[in-house]
C-alpha cells in the first residue's frame, strides 16, 4: 500500500546576510514536523531553500566586488553546514538561481501572460528595498515602510502586473469557507479585514531598473519581481511544468507552508491567487509563527540583536537548541530570546526532569540487579495510573503536532517524564532494596521506568534527534520495532528482562552564574570585532602633521583601578624626569600588578583631561585587532623611559 504523503516548506531564506537563531526558529519547527511525520509513516516531502535574486543582493554584492552569484554562493554554502549542524533533514533544498527553477518560472509568467493574468503597464510606487515590497502612500508609517521602518524609494518605471484584484472574491470564498487555511485563527481576520476587503490591487510583478533576477523570455528588459519569483518555488521544486513532474503530482498541494507571520499576507493571497490563476489546487495549510525577539523588538541583521545559532550549538549543542525554540515559545506567538532562559531550560527539563530520570533509572537496575531484570515480577498499586497517564499523554501529543503545537506536545511528553520521577518517590525503590522478599516488586518499578523512558525517548527524536541513540544504549534497545511510534502504545513492549548499561550523562547542569558571565564576555569580544572593524580609513597626513604627537617610552611605576568602573586603570608613569598620570582603557585586558613595570609608548603632548574625576596627563598606545584583543605597545628591546619615539 503507498504510504500517504505529507509536503512541508519553509520560506526560502534570503541569502543576503547571515542566518540568526531566528531564521533557524522556522526551519527546526518544519524539522520536527517532517520528523514526526516520517515517524508516523509518511512519505515526506521538506522543503528549503533560499531566494536569491533581488535588486538588495545585486547592491550588496556589488559593495563586496564579487558577482551576485559569487556573493550568494558562499552564503548558501553557509546555510547548508548550519542546517546539517542543527540537524535539519530536508529532502530538497532549491535555490531561486538553479536552472530548471528559473525555467519553469519563465513558463509560469509566459502562461499567465498568454491567457491574460499578466498585463503591462506603469508602475508608481515606494518600493523599500529591504523588504522588497512596494508600498502605497497611506500604507507607510510616517512616510518609512510600515514593515521595517527604513526609507522608501519613489519608482516610476514599465511593468508588466499580475491581476490580482481579479481573485479577490475567490480568495474570500476560499478563507471563509476554509477555517484552517490559514493558522493561527487571528491572522486569518487580519488578512480578511486588512487587506482583502478593502479591496486589491494588482500587483506589479516586472522590474527594468535592475538585471538581477529571472529574466522575462519575451521581454528582454524586464526581470521577474519578487514574489512569482520567490513563491514558485514551492512547486519548481516538485517539478512542475517541467519533464518529470512526478513529484508535483505526488506532493502537492502542500499540507503546510510554515511562515514568519510577516510574509503571511504573501503567502495567503498573492500566493494562492497565482495558484487559482494557474488552476492548480491551494495549499491546504499556511501556518504564520511569531518572531523570536530580544526585549520586545523582532531579532534582526539591521537592529544588530541577532543570535548566532552557531555559537550556541557549539556550547550546548542542537539538541537542547532545537528543544529550547520550540518548547519555550508557544508557536503562533512571539517568543523571547534570552541565555538565561536558555540555560533555566535546559538545567530544569533536560538535566534535571529527564537526564536525572534515565540516569537514575539505569543506576537502580545495575545496582539492584546488576544490569538485567528478572523476569518474575509484580505490579503495584501506581502502574495502572501511570500507564494511564502515559496512553493519554500519547493521545494529547498527537493532537497537538498535528495543530503544530509545539510547545504543547512537549508538554505533553513532559507530563510522562514529571509522573515517572514522581513515581520513583512514591514506589522508594531504594527502601524495596533493603529486603529480598520485595525483588519481585522493585524489578516491575524498575521495568516501568525503563519502559516509560522507552516511551518518552521515541517520542522526542522529532525535537531531539540526537538524543535518543544516546539513551538507547543505555537502556539496551536497538533501533527497529521497539523505537517506532506504534510500539510506545503498547505498554509493556520491551522484554521485561531488559538489561541496562550506565552511560553518560545525557544532559549535563550548567552553571547558570558562570555561564552568562562566560557568555557575556565572548559578546562584548564579538562586539568590539564588530566595531574594529567598522573603523573608517582616515585621510593622509604629511609627516609633519604626524610629529605634532610627541611620543615617549615610558616606565609604569604604580597602577590601580579606577573606583566605580571597570574598564579604567589609573597609573603613575615615569617619563625620564617627570612622573605622569595616565588614566587607560585596559582595566579588562591588565590587571594592574602585570601593568606595573611595563614599559610603553606614551603621547605626552596631549592635553590633559579629567576622567571620571581623575587627571589623565596623556595617553598609552594601545594596539587592537578584530577579535577583540588588546596589547599596550612598547619598545622591542630595553630602552631608557624618556626616549623619544619618531
Ligand atoms: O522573508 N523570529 O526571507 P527571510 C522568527 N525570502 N522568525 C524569523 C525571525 C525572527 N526573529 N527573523 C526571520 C523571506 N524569521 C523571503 C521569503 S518565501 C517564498 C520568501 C523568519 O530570510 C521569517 O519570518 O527574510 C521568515 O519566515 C524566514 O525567517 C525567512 O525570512
Ligand atoms: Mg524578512
Amino acid at each position: 500500500m503507498d504510504k500517504p504523503t505529507y509536503y512541508i516548506t519553509t520560506p526560502i531564506y534570503y541569502p543576503s546576510d547571515k542566518l540568526h537563531i531566528g531564521h533557524s526558529y522556522t526551519t527546526v519547527a518544519a524539522d520536527a514536523m517532517a520528523r514526526y511525520k516520517r515517524l508516523r509513516g509518511y512519505d515526506v516531502m521538506f522543503l528549503t531553500g533560499t531566494d536569491e535574486h533581488g535588486q538588495k543582493i545585486e547592491r550588496v554584492a556589488k559593495e563586496a566586488g564579487v558577482s551576485p552569484k559569487e556573493f550568494v554562493d558562499g552564503i548558501v554554502d553557509w546555510i547548508k553546514v548550519l542546517w546539517n549542524d542543527m540537524d535539519i533533514t530536508y529532502d530538497k533544498f532549491i535555490r531561486t538561481t538553479d536552472d530548471d527553477h528559473k525555467e519553469t518560472v519563465q513558463k509560469i509568467f509566459k502562461r499567465l501572460y498568454d491567457q491574460g493574468d499578466i498585463y503591462k503597464s506603469i508602475y508608481e510606487g515606494l518600493y523599500c528595498t529591504p523588504c522588497e515590497a512596494f508600498f502605497t502612500e497611506h500604507q507607510l508609517v510616517d512616510g518609512m515602510c510600515p514593515d521595517c521602518g527604513r526609507d522608501v524609494e519613489d519608482v516610476k518605471e514599465e511593468s508588466y502586473f499580475f491581476k490580482l484584484s481579479k481573485y479577490q472574491d475567490d480568495l474570500i470564498k476560499h478563507i471563509e469557507e476554509n477555517p484552517d487555511f490559514i493558522q493561527p485563527k487571528s491572522r486569518k481576520n487580519e488578512m480578511l479585514n486588512n487587506f482583502l476587503r478593502p479591496g486589491l490591487e494588482d500587483l506589479c510583478v516586472s522590474r527594468t531598473s535592475f538585471d538581477w533576477g529571472i529574466p522575462v523570455e519575451f521581454d528582454k528588459g524586464h526581470v521577474v519581481y519578487v514574489w512569482i519569483d520567490a513563491l514558485s518555488n514551492y512547486i519548481t521544486a516538485l517539478g512542475y511544468l517541467s519533464e518529470d513532474d512526478e513529484k508535483f503530482r505526488r506532493y502537492w498541494p502542500a499540507d503546510v507552508h510554515l511562515v514568519g507571520k510577516e510574509i503571511i499576507r504573501f503567502h495567503t493571497i498573492i500566493w494562492p491567487a497565482l495558484l487559482m490563476a494557474l488552476d492548480i489546487p491551494l495549499p491546504k495549510q499556511i501556518f504564520g509563527h511569531g518572531w523570536l525577539v530580544i526585549d520586545g523588538g523582532k531579532m534582526s541583521k539591521s537592529v544588530g540583536n541577532v543570535v548566532d545559532p552557531k555559537i550556541l550549538i557549539d556550547r550546548y549543542g542542537s539538541d537542547a537548541i532545537r528543544y529550547f525554540l520550540l518548547r519555550e515559545v508557544a508557536f503562533g506567538q512571539d517568543g523571547n530570546f534570552s541565555n538565561e532562559n536558555l540555560i533555566n531550560r535546559i538545567n530544569s527539563d533536560l538535566a534535571n526532569d529527564f537526564g536525572n530520570l534515565v540516569s537514575r533509572s539505569v543506576t537502580m537496575v545495575e545496582k539492584y540487579f546488576e544490569g538485567t531484570l528478572p523476569e518474575d515480577q509484580e505490579a503495584n498499586e501506581f502502574d495502572e495510573g501511570v500507564q494511564k497517564l502515559i496512553e493519554e499523554a500519547i493521545k494529547n501529543a498527537e493532537d497537538h503536532m498535528e495543530k503544530l503545537l509545539f510547545n504543547e506536545a512537549l508538554n505533553d511528553i513532559w507530563t510522562i517524564v514529571r509522573r515517572l520521577n514522581k513515581y520513583i518517590d512514591e514506589t522508594t525503590p531504594w527502601i524495596l532494596a533493603k529486603d529480598e522478599a520485595n525483588n519481585k516488586i522493585l524489578a516491575n518499578v524498575l521495568y516501568t521506568l525503563v519502559e516509560g523512558i522507552r516511551i518518552v525517548t521515541v517520542m522526542i527524536e522529532p525535537f531531539m534527534p540526537q538524543t535518543p541513540a544516546k539513551v538507547w544504549e543505555q537502556i539496551g534497545v536497538k533501533e527497529g520495532e521497539l523505537t517506532s511510534w506504534d510500539s510506545i502504545k503498547k505498554w509493556g513492549s520491551m522484554p521485561r528482562t531488559l538489561s541496562v548499561k550506565r552511560g553518560e550523562i545525557i544532559f549535563p547542569r550548567i552553571d547558570l552564574k558562570k555561564e552568562l558571565a562566560q557568555l557575556e564576555k565572548d559578546a562584548s569580544k564579538a562586539k568590539k570585532k564588530v566595531k574594529t572593524k567598522e573603523e573608517p580609513k582616515l585621510e593622509e597626513i604629511t609627516i609633519d602633521e604626524f610629529f605634532k604627537s610627541e611620543l615617549k617610552i615610558g616606565e609604569v611605576l604604580e597602577c590601580e583601578p579606577v573606583p566605580k568602573t571597570d574598564k579604567l586603570l589609573v597609573s603613575k608613569i615615569k617619563v625620564g624626569n617627570e612622573v605622569r598620570q595616565i588614566v587607560s582603557g585596559i582595566a579588562e585586558y591588565y590587571t594592574p600588578e602585570e601593568f606595573v613595570g611595563k614599559k610603553v609608548v606614551v603621547v605626552t603632548n596631549l592635553k590633559p583631561v579629567k576622567l571620571r574625576g581623575i587627571l589623565s596627563e596623556g595617553m598609552v598606545l594601545c594596539a587592537s585587532d578584530d577579535e577583540g584583543n588588546l596589547v599596550a605597545v612598547g619598545p622591542l628591546e630595553d630602552i631608557k623611559d624618556g626616549s623619544m619615539v619618531k
